[in-house]
């Protein structure tokens, strides 16, 4: 396997990559059901499930039947320490074995030193986070030799900075890095209703020309906060918030997140017809 950088990934204002897909995240207990629908052509895998060789076999049968894109939580992009060359190393394994195009993650910081916080942490939006990952984007698409796209997280709350908003703050990223962005129509629904802001002015200050994934999912309550917990069919306002998405750009692949409650496959599993529906018409 060469270890060597593969070179640097140039910002700009195109980067192509293979779009245009509809699918969910690979979950084996929705195989049965995603098998039967031909109108799912996409899965989306988590990198780090992958990363033993033994589950490789897996992955290719995947990737012989599907467009397979991957997707991970570890990378720590916030983090000042600089990506670990050893997690670079399985993700790039990872990437090659399906031909991945661009590779995903989050806007946020999992890891300190000595500690995996276990949880996707929020950055305080500020120019000094800005400039870490903006450091750290450059070491992982020159690593990868691929373009990385970013997702907006959930977070419980904002943090203050007298330097910029949490919309903002991703955008000031993007523009910097020449990053992609994946953005979680979910993720960005929830906050503002946790945080009491209006989800068609965030979304109008999101870099849509920058998006080549989405994410969508369904949370619950949890007494009078919204849940992130991909456990749900995913709600109307967010169905809404994709006809405005589509009405801009449809530039991108679709993935629908469903990590929990598997009690009624079929349903999980048509909304990916829906969001066909929701994108093309
Ligand atoms: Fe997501």
């Amino acid at each position: 396997m060469n270890s060597e950088p593969r070179g640097a990934v140039e910002p700009g204002p195109v980067v192509n990559v293979r779009t245009g897909g509809f699918g969910l995240g690979y979950r084996s207990e929705l195989m049965d059901e995603i098998s039967n629908a031909a109108y799912v052509d996409t899965l989306e895998v988590l990198s780090e499930q992958f990363f033993d060789s033994k589950s490789r076999e897996l992955l290719r049968e995947l990737a012989a039947a599907y467009h397979v894109v991957p997707h991970g939580t570890g990378l720590s992009i916030g983090s000042f320490t600089r990506p670990r060359p050893e997690y670079l190393q399985s993700i790039r394994q990872v990437c090659d074995e399906i031909g991945a195009d661009y590779y995903s993650e989050h806007l946020c910081m999992t890891r300190a030193p000595g500690v995996n916080m276990g949880h996707l942490g929020p950055l305080l939006p500020s120019r000094a986070s800005v400039d870490i990952v903006a450091r750290n984007v450059d070491i992982v698409q020159n690593e990868l030799g691929l373009p990385l796209a970013l997702e907006n997280i959930t977070q419980p709350l904002i943090l203050p900075s007298p330097d910029m908003s949490e919309a903002e703050f991703f955008s000031e990223v993007i523009d910097r890095t020449g990053a992609l962005v994946l953005l979680d129509i979910t993720n960005l629904y929830t906050n503002c209703v946790n945080q009491g802001r209006d989800p068609d002015a965030e979304l109008s200050h999101m870099p849509l020309d920058r998006v080549r994934h989405v994410h969508l999912a369904g949370g619950r309550w949890r007494d009078d906060v919204l849940v992130d917990s991909h456990s749900h069919p995913v709600p109307d306002a967010v169905w809404e918030l994709l006809k405005t998405v589509s009405s801009i750009t449809r530039n991108f692949n679709l993935i629908i997140e469903h990590d929990q409650n598997y009690a009624d496959p079929a349903t999980i599993v048509s909304q990916v017809a829906r969001a066909r529906e929701v994108v093309l018409t």
